[in-house]
């Protein structure tokens, strides 16, 4: 199999987590699913069908029907059976979902990105001043500014089926520690006020960067 399981390491056991190489896929898409990506190219039907194979395995896991289709919002957002969360996430070498029950866990988003630097040219972009004064001093501020930058797109899955807002990249400054990170909210946002937190976690192994965060049940 290759590839260590990543995101079960990074999630709590509240969180079921399923993962695969989306270039050996052990499963295919519903009929309804198909729809989805009718007349995408092979490399997007390819990554799109290991997503939704590993958030069926993972929600037949907690007992959902594993024939019951997971659909997409306008928005691309997944429509999750009722009373469950998650969150998908692919690369051309791997991909995952992560799935809870709704009772339990309020949000879930998982990220996975090459761990290449990101280019100089996005780190104004991506990154909050804030977090530029502490890459000036890191030892790999190009990777590390992809790690901010997998985890901004984790923030921001985990938070969109909550608030259905589009966030900017400057509307949480990233905090990153040994394996963890905190966000922090720059604005309010729906029912999240400005020094708002959610806390995740991060790995960088077999060249991807892996990035995973969670909203606690209500
Ligand atoms: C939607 C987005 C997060 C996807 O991230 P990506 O790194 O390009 O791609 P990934 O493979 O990791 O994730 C794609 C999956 O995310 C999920 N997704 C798409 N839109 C979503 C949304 N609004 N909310 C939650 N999940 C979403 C889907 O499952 C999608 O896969 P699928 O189409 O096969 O089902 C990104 O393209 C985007 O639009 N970001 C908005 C700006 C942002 O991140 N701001 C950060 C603020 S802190």
């Amino acid at each position: 199999m290759g590839r260590r399981m990543l995101f079960g390491r990074l999630l709590d056991a509240s969180m079921t987590t399923e993962e695969m190489d989306p270039r050996s896929i052990e499963g295919g898409l519903l009929e309804p699913e198909e729809q989805a990506v009718a007349g995408a190219v092979a490399r997007r039907i390819d990554q799109f069908t290991a997503g939704r194979v590993c958030a069926r395995r993972a929600l037949a896991r907690l007992g959902v029907d594993p024939q019951i289709p997971i659909l997409a919002g306008e928005d691309r957002v997944p429509i999750w059976p009722d009373g469950f969360v998650g969150s998908i996430t692919h690369t051309d070498s791997w991909c995952a979902a992560a799935v809870a029950r709704a009772s339990e866990v309020r949000g879930i988003g998982i990220d996975l990105e090459p761990a290449t630097p990101l280019k100089e040219s996005l780190v104004t972009r991506i990154c909050t001043s804030t977090e530029r004064q502490w890459l000036s001093d890191a030892s790999e501020p190009g990777l590390l500014a992809k790690v901010i930058f997998s985890a901004k797109e984790a923030v921001y899955k985990c938070q969109y089926p909550l608030t259905r807002e589009f966030l900017g990249f400057h509307a949480v400054t990233l905090h990153l520690g040994d394996g963890l990170f905190t966000a922090v909210f720059q604005q309010d946002v729906a029912d999240f006020r400005r020094g708002d937190r959610i806390f995740g976690r991060y790995i960088i192994e077999d060249g991807v960067v892996a990035t995973a965060c969670a909203l606690g049940g209500a």
